[in-house]
């Protein structure tokens, strides 16, 4: 058991176990590792073999205000830096982290779990990619003149909120992270992030190596869990902006506590996702798509994950058997063996959360289960959180497993027969994140794309959050966006008016 931080290594490092112990135990504070207040932390796991791999400083309200005075401070001197300025520190924390890309993949393989190969490698690279992308969005923090009156000028400027506290999950942290950091100090903000207590490691890394580049206090991490710790994140007087993403239901009292502080909130919920296969669709491409779509490399754990399939009758049979086919050949097994397309479910909870999932789905009259994969014979995976994907038809509209998110590898497969009823299909839910359509006729593509209700929409593909493009969704999936620049602009700064009387 490690309670007392160690250093961890300056060169990046494939021993992802010994990194994983010597960021334990702490959160990162003013630059600089230190332990919870109350002397506390908690066990991380490697959900593939349930074995503890590192602790946890255990944060609560005292940790809380010293990260918040730690950002405050700071937030005076770094507001003050040339926005291109805050701009080239955080593009030069990106190159360091892609320098690092590869330790960083291995260790978050190892906390939640996902396949290097098909999963943590891409999140690494991506966090990297969205340092670059802000870090150069620093000279577009631009104002406008406003026409008002002869001999007076009107200009409004864009200017920082201050403290902004992040609420980040499990299933991307690093990734997570980095949308809601990187434009909130390009911006002239500080940060205090609450990481999720199932992955505390390597965003912690991430943090150490940020510390290389930007001034103490500018950002600072707090790992423990939601409502000792997340909540008197969101609470505190001084933090005037959060950003969450997580499950409805916390997002829900998030954003109440920041109602009474008055204060803006980006929330971003999760999904349950169309997506819409016509028959005229380029057939290998879109079976294809239905993997990505669905992240089963990633267990299903993803908000954008395409849990509601709909395909054009006269292909049905066909799709949902050559679907099945690729994803039983996909391999189950050791998040960090190279040969392994899927790894494992985060945590015991969600493990049993999905499992009542398919039970249920398995118990419903008319429904089909298609169980897909192996799970792993390793003896050293015995004990592994590990969940064949699932794929189902034949279930009522009202199932639960079609009205909620599942967050596991389970998708639901329905026939349609024509564009206007699959269209109120796909709309016919609480949520409204993510969708995809395809189809060679790009008219009925596009046509779709404009109706539905969601934040992105893609035709013929179903790529991951990419830097430039704005990402957020609709209805209960969330409020805001992340990405781009308007998210930069909208959700990091406030817009003063200044006006002059030179008459
Ligand atoms: P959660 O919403 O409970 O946790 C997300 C983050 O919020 C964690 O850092 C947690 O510590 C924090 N939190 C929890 N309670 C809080 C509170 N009262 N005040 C402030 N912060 C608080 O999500 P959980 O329990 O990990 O997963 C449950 C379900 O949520 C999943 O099955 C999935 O459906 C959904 N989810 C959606 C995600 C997305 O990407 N939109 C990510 C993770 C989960
Ligand atoms: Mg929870």
């Amino acid at each position: 058991m490690l309670d007392r931080p160690l250093t961890p290594p300056d060169a990046p490092t494939l021993d992802e176990r010994a990194l994983a112990r010597a960021l334990s135990g702490a959160h990162f504070i003013d630059g600089a590792f230190v332990p919870a207040g109350s002397g506390r932390s908690f066990a991380v796991h490697n959900p593939a073999t349930g074995e503890e791999i590192g602790r946890a400083a255990d944060g609560d309200g005292t940790d809380v205000a010293t990260a918040v005075e730690s950002a405050a401070t700071a937030q005076r001197a770094w507001a003050k830096l040339p926005a291109r300025k805050r701009g080239a520190l955080v593009a030069k924390c990106g190159a360091l982290i892609s320098a690092h890309a590869e330790e960083l993949a291995r260790l978050i393989a190892l906390e939640t779990g996902k396949a290097l190969r098909t999963e943590s490698r891409v999140e690494a690279n991506v966090v990297a990619d969205i340092f670059e992308f802000f870090g150069g969005l620093g000279s577009e923090l631009k104002g406008e003149s406003v026409p008002f009156a002869p001999d007076t000028l009107s200009v409004t400027v864009r200017e920082p909120l201050g403290v902004v506290g992040a609420i980040i999950p499990w299933n991307v942290p690093m990734l997570l992270m980095a949308l809601k950091i990187a434009p909130a100090l390009v911006a002239g903000n500080t940060v205090v992030v609450k990481s999720a207590e199932e992955a505390p490691l390597a965003v912690l890394r991430v943090c150490e190596l940020m510390n290389r580049v930007l001034p103490p206090g500018t950002f600072n991490m707090l790992s423990g869990f939601g409502p000792e710790c997340g909540a008197p994140l969101v609470a505190h007087p001084k933090v005037r902006k959060v950003t969450f993403t997580g499950s409805v239901e916390v997002g829900r009292i998030v954003y109440q506590t920041a109602a009474a502080k008055i204060i803006p909130v980006t929330l971003e919920l999760g999904g349950k996702s169309p997506m819409i296969v016509f028959a005229d669709c380029d057939f290998e491409k879109t079976v294809m798509g239905a993997i990505t779509s669905m992240r089963f490399t990633r267990q299903g754990q993803s908000c954008t994950a395409a849990s509601r399939i709909y395909v054009e009758r006269p292909i049905f049979d066909r799709f949902v058997a050559a679907l099945a086919a690729k994803v039983d050949a996909m391999v189950m097994g050791d998040p960090l063996d190279e040969k392994t397309d899927i790894g494992t479910i985060i945590s015991a909870g969600q493990f049993e959360k999905v499992r009542g999932f398919i039970e249920e789905g398995r118990a419903t009259k008319g429904a089909t289960a298609l169980a897909c994969s192996r799970l792993p014979e390793d003896a050293a995976l015995r004990k592994g959180l590990f969940i064949q994907p699932h794929i189902f038809t034949g279930l009522p509209d009202d199932s639960r497993l079609v009205r909620e998110e599942i967050f596991g590898p389970v998708t639901t497969v329905f026939p349609f027969d024509d564009a206007e009823s699959v269209l109120a299909a796909a709309n016919d839910s609480e949520y409204g994140l993510a969708a995809s359509v395809w189809t060679n006729d790009l008219k009925r593509g596009l046509s779709l794309a404009h109706r539905i209700e969601a934040g992105l929409v893609q035709i013929n593909q179903n790529l991951v959050v990419q830097a430039n493009l704005s990402y957020g969704g609709v209805k209960s999936s969330g409020l805001g966006k992340e990405a781009s620049l308007e998210a930069m602009l909208e959700h990091f700064t406030h817009k003063k008016t200044i006006m002059v009387n030179y008459g």
